[in-house]
């Protein structure tokens, strides 16, 4: 893999974790399971193992969680919120122990206790206790801030408001809150029965029960804590784990049942077995077991690395199996025609939950498994996402005498060519927005919650409305007003769920360009990219006329190419849809209807920006880390080592081997009173 392979995939990885990151702990709905998560930093982890100088400022590795979301109060942790390293095999754990060995220089024949417990699926929180008495709560937001869900937690029947005995002036408890699967399934019936938000899984539920507004809400769902650890303590009167958890539990709050300390890897690995084989009949779910040094002295020494403790491990589940009949291949069209071939089982109970589909990804992976309808399949479910099939298990003759599957060839939604783009793997629709299937689901996207985000105009009702001719387009949301008379005759609907409705559009008539541009469906095209775009363009004419000059001219092409985050595939993506004429007329007849607010341009522009400076050497009127945010404030990139990519060494006295490789490279070297006066320039225009 060539250094500017890792660089792209890198970026591309840094940008998809932290989608995932917004999407799981900012808004509660996943779209990948925990294993694929878990499989993006992990191949994060190795590319930076392998090429540690390009790692990123904006690192997975060295952010946790999410930011807080907005409308809670926030929380700066008096210590930061931790996670953990995960481990897969038991190798791992065997190699975890033999790190932490090797750390604390321990003799081969010492004793190295660890505790285990289960790993709860749910989200941790902060509980913060001061002369015994609960001042306050937070969840772990992005690990140094999060959410104040004080007079949420108050609601919780097991989170005592005084602790018993003497426990410290200042004690945080750290654990989890979390939903049993009993009370998951009961709020759930009642949610949908009053027409209320279902939740894809008891930690969802739990999150979104916990980061209420109004403490009512919460207090009227069943929400759990066990604790797992601690924060800030002004004292902590006990020399290890086992101790202090005990403690803990003394003070009155809940720990695991299945808390306890092992003495060597045997008794710690059966007790992984023991709780695994549990998991099922366990009340709550779990998705591993969590490993800590038992001793604190130790855990001090050994200290932690980016975000999570070197002295603790999560030892994950594998995920879950089960094998049923495959009755049927579907194939769906996307919103950019993709096809994707869904799986139709024979209902089979995976892990607790029901499972009737599962995804076969695209031609490759039918072709890769062979899988034929009639096959009895493996299917795997890893956390709560659509499950996949992992393999065929029919015998060879009964196999054999299917017919193999062949992949249509053109879209079953419009007849249209299927065919695969060169050097993709997916084969798409070629009818654009002739085809019924894509056209709907751009609809829906456009009215999608990461969207236009049009309360009451679900992916059920738009495709209802574009079935019976009630909107085609995107402008046509806009113009339902005109229609109210044909939504009253429709089932389910009344004058207030109308009224609603159009006052949702309505609210919508000003969105955030960024918004906008995402909801227009551009491949490649995402919330990130949207709003790079949208601050570099600043109009939605304005970047419509440069995209459709650029499928003509190279300079406008360029100015694609040159917004910050923007490489030329995307930049492709952008002319592409653009010199779609009905793109375009779409685009055009939505302007007609919405007019968004002019988006705040970057504005700072410097002889630095966009540019790769290092700085070495001793820096004298300011701090490395200031003059580090001054750089990027300027929208320059600093870098830490210099190659044939830095455009700039800001050098310093007592600089060496950087600026000589500066210097045999050729690269400009300025000073410190030179960088004062560039930073001078760029903030007086
Ligand atoms: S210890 C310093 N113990 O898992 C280590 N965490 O993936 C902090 N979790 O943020 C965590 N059960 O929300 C610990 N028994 C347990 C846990 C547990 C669940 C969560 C916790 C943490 C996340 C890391």
């Amino acid at each position: 893999m060539t250094e500017s392979d890792a660089a792209a995939e890198l970026e591309y990885l840094a940008r998809e974790i932290a989608r995932h990151n917004r999407l799981y702990h900012g808004e509660d709905a996943p779209e990948i399971s925990d294993a694929d998560y878990d499989a993006l930093v992990r191949r994060n982890a190795e590319l930076e193992a392998a090429f540690p100088h390009l790692m990123r400022e904006d690192s997975p590795s060295r952010v946790v969680g999410a930011a807080p979301a907005a409308h809670l109060g926030k929380v700066r942790h008096a210590q930061a919120m931790l996670s953990l390293e995960n481990a897969f095999a038991e190798s791992d754990v065997t190699e975890f122990i033999a790190r932490v060995r090797r750390f604390l220089s321990l003799p081969p024949g010492d004793e190295l206790a660890l505790t285990a417990e289960p790993k709860i699926d749910g989200l941790s929180c902060s509980l913060r206790y001061e002369r015994g008495w609960l001042v306050q709560a937070a969840t772990r937001g992005d690990g140094t801030t999060g959410e104040n869900v004080t007079e949420n937690v108050r609601t919780i029947a097991d989170v005592p408001q005084q602790l018993r005995g003497d426990a410290p002036t200042v004690f945080e408890v750290r654990g989890e809150v979390y939903m049993s699967k009993a009370d998951f399934a009961a709020l759930n019936e009642r949610q949908a029965a009053s027409g209320g938000k279902v939740f894809a899984n008891p930690r969802n539920a739990a999150a979104g029960s916990l980061r209420q507004l109004d403490p009512s809400i919460t207090a009227a769902r069943p929400l759990r804590f066990l604790a797992h650890g601690w924060g800030e303590a002004s004292e902590v009167p006990a020399e290890t784990q086992l101790e202090l958890m005990h403690c803990i539990s003394d003070w009155g709050l809940p720990i695991s049942a299945d808390f306890n300390r092992f003495a060597d890897l045997e008794t710690l690995l059966a007790h992984y077995q023991a709780i695994e084989s549990r998991r099922a009949d366990l009340p709550f779910d779990i998705d591993g077991v969590v490993y800590k040094v038992d001793r604190l002295d130790w855990q001090r020494r050994l200290g932690q690395v980016a975000k999570a403790p070197r002295w603790a491990l999560a030892h994950k589940f594998p995920a879950q199996r089960a094998e049923t009949t495959l009755n049927a291949i579907d194939i769906q069209v996307g919103r950019t025609g993709k096809l994707t071939p869904v799986a139709r089982l024979e209902p089979v109970t995976v892990g607790g939950v029901v499972v009737t589909n599962a995804t076969l990804h695209n031609a490759d992976e039918i072709a890769r498994l062979d899988v034929r309808v009639g096959d009895r399949v493996t299917l795997q479910r890893a956390g709560d996402v659509i499950p996949q099939i992992v393999g065929v298990v029919t015998p060879p003759e009964a196999h054999a005498a299917l017919q193999p599957y062949v992949y249509p060839a053109e879209c079953p939604a419009c007849g249209s060519a299927a065919v695969a783009e060169d050097g993709e793997v997916d084969i798409r629709c070629t009818g654009g927005l002739v085809c019924p299937a894509q056209r709907v689901e751009r609809l829906r996207h456009f009215v999608s919650r990461a969207a236009l985000d049009i309360e009451g105009l679900g992916a059920k009702t738009v495709e209802d409305f574009f079935a019976d001719g009630l909107v085609h387009s995107p402008a046509d949301i806009y113009r339902l007003h005109a229609k109210a008379d044909l939504i009253r005759v429709r089932e389910g609907w009344g004058e207030t769920s109308i009224r609603n409705l159009l006052a949702a559009i309505e609210a919508k008539r000003r969105p955030p360009l960024d918004r906008l541009l995402f909801a227009l469906g551009m491949r490649h095209v995402g919330g990130v990219t949207a709003r790079d775009l949208a601050s570099r363009f600043g109009s939605l004419p304005k970047l419509r006329d440069t995209a459709v000059q650029a499928a003509s001219d190279p300079e406008a092409l360029a100015e694609l190419v040159t917004v910050e985050g923007i490489g030329p595939k995307v930049a492709q993506a952008v002319v592409d849809f653009f010199a779609e004429p009905h793109n375009l007329e779409v685009v055009d007849d939505l302007l007609t209807e919405v007019s968004p607010p002019p988006f705040a341009v970057e504005t700072v522009q410097s002889r630095v920006s966009g540019k790769t400076l290092v700085f070495t050497g001793s820096l004298e009127t300011i701090s490395r880390d200031e003059a580090k945010a001054q750089a990027e404030a300027l929208g320059a990139k600093v870098a830490g080592s210099v190659s044939a990519k830095t455009d700039l060494v800001i050098a310093g006295p007592g600089a060496g081997s950087k600026l000589k490789k500066a210097q045999d490279l050729g690269v400009e070297i300025i000073g410190e009173a030179d960088w004062a006066e560039i930073v001078a320039a760029a903030s007086t225009r």
